[in-house]
């Protein structure tokens, strides 16, 4: 008979409740090293958590037995029944109706409004000036995914509320509310529940407008097309949900892998140099196209570290549907599992000094040769459908700001996890012009 994983010693109600609030990497490190690769911790409100930090747990869990995983509750009450939290007939058909937007091809065909966009951006950035690179990259991701997906290009100084609704999505995640059950209403919640409705409503008026004046070739119009020819698409509430699906899940994540590349590159001065170099070499001053982003290898290179490093995406959660064997350990039906990237990116037996940010690592070692213990975008039919795009956007951005911009540090960076990672300040830099 196999045993359920470890549980580290903890309090006797609180559990761990306060030290994973207070800082869950460090609790999730200290507990893996004494625990091993499956282990459960108790918090306050969310009950028992399984924490699976192993290469064969996610290839498990994601792609070889995804329906003993499904996914869990939190999805349905940040997305409603958006692509990232639905199942199923209803999620195969979704994703169908999303794909093709996500194609190589399709993705390609941003690039030039991507580009567009980031150097309005980028022109407001005065030399000598500090910017936070937190809150920089989040209205440049959120202005390039509605020019591209949503054909709504965003006001660059403009469209407060929207943005602050956008924002205040990841509010339903905040650390000091895990502890209380779902139904309290805390300050946090009350602006998260304002964010959504927000959102819901820009989403019911994009779509009243592309009812009423017909429409483009954009996401969101040929949503609404199919289903006006009955082709099989989503119904009106499913097109509302995934606006704020694709708001929320394609522009925080891109935003943070910006901030964390961006941030680290300005800490080490020998990689920024090797980067400076390339960009004058393949670019010179002219904008980036798509025909310049395949010779950019040392800034790929910068992009894959810092996704290993500070992964947008810590966690996957996802709940067993009834009790499954994982390694030597039973775990029971209805049990909230943490697959963790975080800890398996930063795992020496994967990577050799894996706390140091070194690009060149995969200057000899492909992304795909560490299979699941290199996992940004998670894996199996649930994995990113927005990878591409998050990778060519990011690329762009990179390139574009280290043409015209050097950055200088002003602060140390602390991660401060939500549902996503996100840094506990602003990330601020100083910039200058090169
Ligand atoms: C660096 C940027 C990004 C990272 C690290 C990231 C990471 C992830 C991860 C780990 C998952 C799997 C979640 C799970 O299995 O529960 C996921 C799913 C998803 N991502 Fe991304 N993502 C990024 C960018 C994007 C972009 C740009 C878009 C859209 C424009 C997007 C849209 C989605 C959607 C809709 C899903 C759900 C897919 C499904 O369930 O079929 N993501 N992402």
């Amino acid at each position: 008979m196999k045993s359920t994983p470890p549980t580290p010693d903890g309090l006797p109600v609180l559990g761990h409740t306060h030290e994973y609030v207070r800082d869950a990497f460090d609790f999730i490190d200290r507990a893996a090293e004494a625990e091993g690769d499956a282990f459960t911790v108790r918090v306050l409100g969310s009950g028992e958590i399984t924490v699976l930090a192993h290469p064969d747990y996610f290839e498990q869990a994601l792609v070889a037995e995804p329906d003993a995983f499904r996914k869990s509750d939190d999805f349905d009450l940040a997305f409603g029944e958006g692509l990232a939290s639905v199942e199923g007939e209803q999620w195969q058909r979704q994703r169908e109706a999303m794909e093709e937007f996500f194609y190589p091809g399709r993705i390609r065909s941003y690039v030039d409004e991507m580009a567009s966009v980031t150097a309005t951006r980028l022109d407001g950035w005065d030399d000598g000036e500090t910017v936070s690179l937190l809150t920089q990259a989040k209205a440049l991701t959120l202005e390039n995914l509605m020019a591209t997906l949503f054909d709504r290009p965003l006001d660059p100084d403009g469209d407060a509320e929207l943005r602050q609704a956008v924002a205040d999505l990841n509010l339903w995640f905040k650390p000091t509310s895990w502890v209380l059950p779902d139904a309290v209403p805390t300050p946090s919640r009350r602006r998260f529940d304002r964010a959504v409705e927000t959102i819901q409503s820009e989403a019911r008026r994009m779509l009243d407008e592309r009812e009423a004046e017909g429409t483009g070739d954009d996401l969101l119009s040929t949503m609404v097309e199919q289903r006006r020819e009955g082709a099989g698409g989503l119904s009106d509430a499913e097109i509302v949900d995934q606006v704020g699906t694709l708001l929320f899940a394609g522009h925080d994540t891109t935003a943070l892998a910006l901030t964390y590349g961006l941030h680290a590159l300005s800490r080490h001065p020998d990689v920024r140099d090797r980067f400076h170099a390339e960009l004058d070499a393949v670019l010179g001053e002219e904008r980036p196209t798509l025909g310049d982003l395949p010779d950019l290898d040392v800034t790929e290179r910068i992009l894959t570290e810092a996704l290993r490093l500070y992964p947008p995406v810590h966690t996957i959660p996802r709940t067993t549907t009834r009790p499954v064997t994982v390694g030597d350990y039973r775990v029971p039906e209805g049990r909230l599992c943490h697959l963790s990237i975080y800890r398996m990116h930063r795992d020496p037996r994967f990577y050799d000094d894996p706390r140091t940010f070194r690009p060149e690592r995969w200057r000899e070692q492909s992304p795909q040769s560490f299979g699941h213990a290199y996992t940004p975008f998670g894996a199996g039919p649930r994995s990113c459908i927005g990878r591409r795009f998050a990778l060519l956007e990011a690329t762009l951005v990179f390139a574009m700001v280290g043409q015209r911009y050097e950055l200088e540090p002003r602060d140390s960076l602390d991660l401060a996890p939500q549902m996503t990672t996100q840094p506990a300040g602003d990330v601020p830099v100083l910039v200058r012009d090169r």
